[in-house]
């Protein structure tokens, strides 16, 4: 997929992303770093990915580093939040793109699915947007870097609307991401901080490989996307980029689906 070639919108400021070394949240890393922010990359795991990764953003001349936490843990995003602000000062964005999917149908699903899940997509969320509010209020607004005081981006899901059965525990966390953003971005525009979300459809990542890899159930899928493609992590990428510039400065408190229209009913295309 070809990349525009807009640089340097973020110049100056400082993002951490959660889920940072795979899927969507490395390509958002990747693309803000493009813009010239500096990137904290979080992650639970595969330290050596994490490493490719600070490697590429640095040989392009950027700078990063990786924090390993578990965001459900409160200790361990007050760790990571205190480094990431020792390294570079302050920040200005946050992404909550951390999340998991443990599916089982209701009546079979354990205490422990349907906590794992929430605790790392929505309570994950919370922690996490917690520590860069206070920071955010702390340091204030610096017109000179940015024209928010802040930017909070939830990589939420289709599913914040769509229920999905046999997966009742990921399509509450996303509901319930919808609401604590829409919260959040309440309680915080008068401080000029922004908090929105990314709405992905099926974006090709490992979390749904299962899916676009056997020829017959990809053709399912693409059943259910009007624009007959599967989402790269390009396209999510390039929608967080222009939501924490300083382009999207008026738009708080909202999500922007990026699903090639899987949320406009495509069962429904024949009337
Ligand atoms: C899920 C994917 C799924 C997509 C569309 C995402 O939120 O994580 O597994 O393919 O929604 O249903």
């Amino acid at each position: 997929m070809k990349t525009p070639s807009f640089f340097n919108r973020l110049k100056g400021q400082t993002a951490l992303v959660t889920g940072a070394n795979s899927g969507i949240g490395r390509a958002i890393a990747i693309n803000l770093a493009r813009e010239g922010a500096n990137v904290v990359i979080n992650y639970i795991s595969n330290e050596e990915e994490t490493r490719k990764i600070i490697d590429g953003i640095e040989k392009s001349g950027g700078k990063a580093i990786g924090f390993k936490a578990d965001v459900s843990r409160q200790e361990e995003v007050r760790d990571m939040f205190r480094k990431a602000i020792e390294t570079f000062g302050t920040i200005h964005i946050l992404v909550n793109n951390a999340g998991i999917q443990m599916d089982a149908p209701t009546d079979e699903m354990t205490l422990e699915e349907w906590q794992k899940v929430i605790d790392v997509n929505l309570t994950g969320a919370f922690l996490c947007s917690r520590e860069a509010i206070r920071e955010f209020k702390k340091r204030g607004l610096d017109e000179q870097v940015s024209v928010s005081a802040g930017k909070i981006i939830c990589i939420s899901s289709v599913h914040e609307i769509i229920p999905w059965a046999g997966r009742a525990n990921y399509a509450a966390s996303k509901g319930g991401m919808m609401l604590l953003m829409k919260s959040m971005a309440q309680e915080l525009a008068p401080h000029k901080i922004r908090v929105n979300s990314i709405a992905p459809g099926a974006t090709r990542t490992d979390i749904n490989k299962e899916y676009w890899s056997d020829p017959e159930k990809e053709k399912e899928m693409l059943e259910k996307i009007p624009y007959n493609r599967l989402g790269e992590t390009e396209d999510i990428a390039r929608a967080a980029v222009w939501l924490t510039s300083d382009e999207s400065e008026y738009v708080t408190g909202t999500t922007l689906f990026v699903d090639g229209g899987m949320t406009l009913y495509p069962g429904f295309a024949e009337g």
